[in-house]
Order: structure tokens, then C-alpha cells, then sequence
């Protein structure tokens, strides 16, 4: 069996350096650049054995190329206040006000009726009321309007329109980020948020709703700033949330909020990272920074390419054996800090850091192969998840995060279209496309998930284009035999607001998955490619564990902010506190 790699000696070294930021309270791959003098002793260079030079040019080249900053993020510090509003009185940037299409409706003298409007109002003399009309700002979804007072020094009121968005932790978290943006582009340090109608909520719901408006200027204010040569600092620092309580319940969600959003923006930075940047030794390497950072619930087991032949892993090593970067094999295992079990679950993630096809070459327009770093968005989902519930610490479950990480590359050592790869449960596979490399990296992390003895797996992957042909860039697939889990997973994600459909797994479909040769092709034809590539996922799946694919592909990645979104992460921490206890 595998000899267990500990999380390396030279963290321990790096971690004795604090960060103020409880985002990384140790240094990632990501920060360690801000600590330069000890990055710059760890760098010895070994004696020039030809591999040893070879290592060593990839290491120069990740030291050199692309890294730049850290990101120097301190979120703002979030508080609550039942307080009234007094503009007068009150002492910030901006106050902003969330509005609904019905708290903006005015009287015949063109009064607000929203009795906190209309107070508002009548101390600004009416300028709220003016502005809202000649703006035509009617409280619709994405709608704001920011007045700069007159006398008051750089104080600012808005006014941002809620909508009427289906899920409230969109609605609340879509708040949260607009006065962020509003923050922004006012250099504003100081910003009070509150709701025009936050005595309609029910008792109930304010404390989630202060954490969704809490996320959103969480996620609104963080920059990834690592490659920029003149990073922005967010002059963003503290935002007083008002009317929705104080206390402990609404601090205890204001805690998971912020762990979740420390594993979002992780997430997001990881997949951001280029692929000259984020390698699979990489990926492994912040893999056991979690553990070691959470050392009290995560062990990690870290398998390279030999100990990956041992478990005769042939397919996932089929895709990784083109690239200079060698594989690695990522397993996290979180134990909760009670010790007592009652569900084991697996989170597995597709670990592409890059993909280019390998011979079956991403070519032409619209290909996005100058995007394919983001082929690892499943494992950021997963070990985004790791992250925020190394904070949270559920009881009850245990949790295995499993990437088997590698890139998808071109050389003599490649794969070749029309090679049979064998995975590690016994299957056969004829590689009629080397590009449909995801799921052959998947099989032998699906068969070890079972191997660990899980109830249930979920694994995300950014597999297919024919995923984004059919939900388009935000919605996610789901793919899943289990009614159950189809159930747990899709309840979660209308509590965290991630869009996800359920396709169907139409098994006349594996017809066109039929080789001459071996158990299977590992891509049919056009047609229901995402269906056909979940068929394949399932060949390595035991039947007596409840297994759920996400396909991602669309996701992922923001086009318009050209950005990481983190998706999935949110949504897999709620299925995990659904199952512990
Ligand atoms: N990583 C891609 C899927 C992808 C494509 C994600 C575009 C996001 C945007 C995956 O490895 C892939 O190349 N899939 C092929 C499968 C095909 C060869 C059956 C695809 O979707 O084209
Ligand atoms: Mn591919
Ligand atoms: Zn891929």
C-alpha cells in the first residue's frame, strides 16, 4: 500500500509567519510571495543529475513566470445594529438602502409610502425621491443609484433595487456586492447596509439574510491580485449591517458565512492560478496546507505516479503521461473533532490544471484552450469545501476529498488517440479521443473513492462542452440514479443559490460507448455528450453507493468578469452539514 507522504516539514517553516488575514492565516502558493526572504532561503538548488535539472527548470520557471503579489485581502469587519437610521447622526461612506419594486411605489403627492423612505426622504430634503424618478430607478434586480450628499463631506446614500430574485440568498447576497461595487468606485472605507422593509422578514430569516448581504460584500470586495504588477488595495473596511438583529444566532451565521466565503475566494484563486503557476505538484501542495492549517480534523495522503501504478490507476496515468509535471494524487480525509461517525461521504473533483487536448488538439475558434486552466474547477469546488469546513467542523461525518491532479499535454510519452487504457477496477478503455481526458482521470478517482467505503460521492467536473451547449454558462448538470441524493443535493443548492438541473442518465444512450476491442470507448458521438460522459463515470461507480456527477463546465468561469466563480463550494458545504449531526 502507499506510503503516507506528511505534510511537508517546509510549511511548518513557512507557517510560523502570521497573516492578519483570516482568509489565509498560512501562507498558500498563493501568499507565500509576501513572505520573500524565507521563499528565498527555502529556494537551494540541487546538484544538476539531468531529472534534477529538469525539476529544477520548472521550479525557476514557477518562481519567475506569472507570480507576482500576493493578494492582500482583509475583508471588511461585518457588524449588526437594531439601530434606526439617522443621517444626520450616522458616521460612514455610504448608506445603502435595499429597496423592492413595491417599497419604491410613491403616494399622489409623490411621497414614498415606505415609512423608512419616506423618513429618509423628508431629512434629505427630498433629494431621494427626485433622484429615483429622474434616475427611473424602480427597485428592479441590478439597479442602483448612489446620491452623493451635499454638506456632508463624502457621505453618500443608495439606493439598490432587490428585484424580485426566486432564491433570498441570491436577492441578499446580489445586495451585498452591489454596495461593494458601489464601495469601490467611491473608495468608500465606511458602509452601512439596510433593508427598506426589513420588518416584513420573519424573525426567522434575518440572521441568514444579514449573512447573505454579509457574503456579498465579502465576495464583492475581494480582487484577485496576485499577477497584477500594481495591485488595488479594497478601500473597503467595515460594513454595519442595520435592522436585522444583533446577538448570537445572527453571529453564528455571520461565522459560517465568512468560513464559506474564505473557501469561495480559495477556490476562486486556485482556479485564476495559470497553469505555469498552479502544476499538480501544486495543487497538491495547497491540498496539504488545508490539513496542516486544520490539523486537528484533516489528515492528507499524497500518492505520486509510482504508488498510483501500484493501485493500477492505468487510466488516470494514460491522460497525465504526456506532461513534464507529474501527476499527483490528492486524498484529504476530514475526521470530526468528536470522533463519532455515523455517515462517510466523498467530494471528488476534476484536476485538469491544464487541458489541451493532447492529440486530439483544442483547435479553432471558440475552443477556449487559452482557457483550460480552469479544467481543475471540480477540485477547487472540493477543496474550497475542505477549506471552509476545516472551520466549521461538522460532527458526525467524515468527508474524503479526492483529485486525481495532472495535465492533459502533447509529447513522445503521451497517450495516442486509439490506445487502450486499463483503470484500476479491471475496465478497459479505447481512447477514441484523447480531449474527453476528464473522465478517465475520474474513473480511477471514483473507484478509490468506493474503495474508502463511502455512503455517497459526489464528484464535479468541468467535463463537457455539451453541458454548456445545454444550460448555457450558469447552470450547472446534475446527473445522478439516486432519487435520494438528487434530492439532499439539489435542496442544498436552492439554500446556497447555485443554479443546478437534473439531466437524465438514458442508458439506450451507451450504445454508442460500445468498442470493438475493450469494455468501452471513452466518448460516443456528439449527440448527449454530457449524458454519454456521465454513462462512462458511472462504469466505475459501486452500485450500493449513492453517487451524484455536477458537470460544471459552464460554471466555472465568469466571461464578463473574466474571473474564477467558485461555484459549487457553497453548495457543498450545506450537503455536508446536511449529513452530519
Ligand atoms: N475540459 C473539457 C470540457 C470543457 C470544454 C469545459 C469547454 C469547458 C469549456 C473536456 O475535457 C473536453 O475536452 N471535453 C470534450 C469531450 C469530447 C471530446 C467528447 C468536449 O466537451 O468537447
Ligand atoms: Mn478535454
Ligand atoms: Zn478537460
Amino acid at each position: 500500500m502507499a506510503a503516507i507522504r506528511a505534510a511537508s516539514t517546509s510549511l511548518t517553516l513557512l507557517a510560523s509567519t502570521s497573516s492578519s488575514c483570516y482568509y489565509h492565516s498560512r501562507p498558500s502558493i498563493f501568499t507565500k510571495f509576501r513572505f520573500g526572504p524565507i521563499w528565498a532561503v527555502s529556494l537551494t538548488l540541487p546538484p544538476l543529475s539531468s531529472r534534477r535539472a529538469k525539476r529544477m527548470a520548472h521550479s525557476i520557471a514557477r518562481a519567475t513566470l506569472g507570480l507576482t503579489q500576493p493578494n492582500k485581502i482583509d475583508p471588511p469587519k461585518i457588524s449588526f445594529a437594531a439601530k434606526e437610521i439617522d443621517v444626520g447622526e450616522w458616521k460612514g461612506d455610504i448608506l445603502a438602502v435595499g429597496v423592492t419594486e413595491k417599497d419604491m411605489a410613491k403616494d399622489e403627492n409623490s411621497k414614498f409610502k415606505n415609512s423608512v423612505l419616506q423618513k429618509l426622504d423628508s431629512k434629505l430634503g427630498g433629494l431621494l425621491s427626485e433622484v429615483s424618478s429622474e434616475e427611473d430607478f424602480t427597485g428592479k434586480a441590478g439597479q442602483s443609484t448612489i446620491i452623493r450628499l451635499p454638506g456632508l463631506g463624502s457621505k453618500r446614500v443608495g439606493l439598490i433595487g432587490l428585484g424580485s430574485a426566486a432564491s433570498p440568498t441570491v436577492t441578499y447576497r446580489n445586495l451585498g456586492e452591489a454596495v461593494a461595487a458601489a464601495a469601490k468606485s467611491t473608495q468608500a472605507s465606511n458602509v452601512a447596509i439596510t433593508l427598506a422593509s426589513s420588518e416584513g422578514i420573519p424573525a426567522e430569516l434575518k440572521p441568514s439574510t444579514a449573512s447573505a448581504i454579509a457574503s456579498g460584500t465579502v465576495l464583492g470586495t475581494f480582487d484577485d491580485n496576485r499577477f497584477k504588477s500594481e495591485p488595488k488595495q479594497p478601500a473597503l473596511k467595515s460594513v454595519e449591517i442595520l435592522g436585522l438583529g444583533t446577538g448570537p444566532e445572527i453571529e453564528k451565521k455571520l461565522k459560517y458565512a465568512q468560513d464559506v466565503c474564505s473557501g469561495i475566494i480559495f477556490g476562486k484563486e486556485l482556479v485564476n492560478a495559470p497553469a505555469n503557476v498552479l502544476t499538480p505538484g501544486a495543487l497538491a501542495s495547497e491540498a496539504e496546507k488545508i490539513a496542516s492549517e486544520y490539523s486537528d480534523v484533516f489528515s492528507a495522503k499524497i500518492l505520486d505516479v509510482e504508488q498510483c501504478k501500484e493501485l493500477k490507476m492505468g487510466s488516470y496515468l494514460g491522460v497525465a503521461a504526456a506532461s513534464a509535471n507529474p501527476p499527483h494524487f490528492i486524498h484529504l480525509c476530514y475526521k470530526p473533532p468528536g470522533g463519532e461517525v455515523k455517515t462517510k461521504l466523498a467530494l471528488v473533483g476534476k484536476g485538469l490544471t491544464f487541458d489541451s487536448g493532447g492529440y486530439n488538439i483544442k483547435t479553432g475558434p471558440g475552443c477556449s484552450i487559452e482557457l483550460m486552466k480552469f479544467d481543475m474547477g471540480g477540485s477547487a469546488a472540493v477543496l474550497g469545501a475542505a477549506k471552509a469546513l476545516g472551520q466549521i467542523k461538522p460532527a458526525g461525518v467524515e468527508v474524503h476529498f479526492i483529485v486525481a491532479a495532472c495535465e492533459n499535454m502533447i509529447s513522445g510519452t503521451g497517450m495516442r488517440p486509439g490506445d487502450i487504457l486499463t483503470a484500476s477496477n479491471g475496465k478497459t478503455i479505447e481512447v477514441n479521443n484523447t480531449d474527453a481526458e476528464g473522465r478517465l482521470t475520474l474513473a480511477d478517482a471514483l473507484v478509490y473513492a468506493c474503495n474508502q467505503g463511502v455512503e455517497k460521492i459526489v464528484d464535479l467536473a468541468t467535463l463537457t462542452g455539451a453541458c454548456v451547449v445545454a444550460l448555457g454558462p450558469s447552470i450547472a448538470g446534475v446527473f445522478t440514479p439516486s432519487d435520494d441524493l438528487a434530492k439532499e443535493v439539489l435542496g442544498a443548492s436552492e439554500v446556497s443559490g447555485e443554479k443546478l438541473w437534473r439531466l437524465p442518465m438514458e442508458e439506450s444512450y451507451w450504445d454508442s460507448m460500445k468498442s470493438g476491442v475493450a469494455d468501452m470507448v471513452n466518448t460516443g458521438g456528439r449527440q448527449g455528450g454530457a449524458i454519454t460522459a456521465a454513462l462512462f463515470l458511472k462504469q466505475f461507480v459501486d452500485e450500493n453507493v449513492q453517487w451524484m456527477h455536477i458537470d460544471i463546465a459552464g460554471p466555472v468561469w465568469n466571461d464578463k468578469k473574466k474571473n474564477a466563480t467558485g461555484f459549487g463550494i457553497s453548495t457543498l458545504v450545506e450537503w455536508v452539514l446536511k449529513n452530519s449531526s
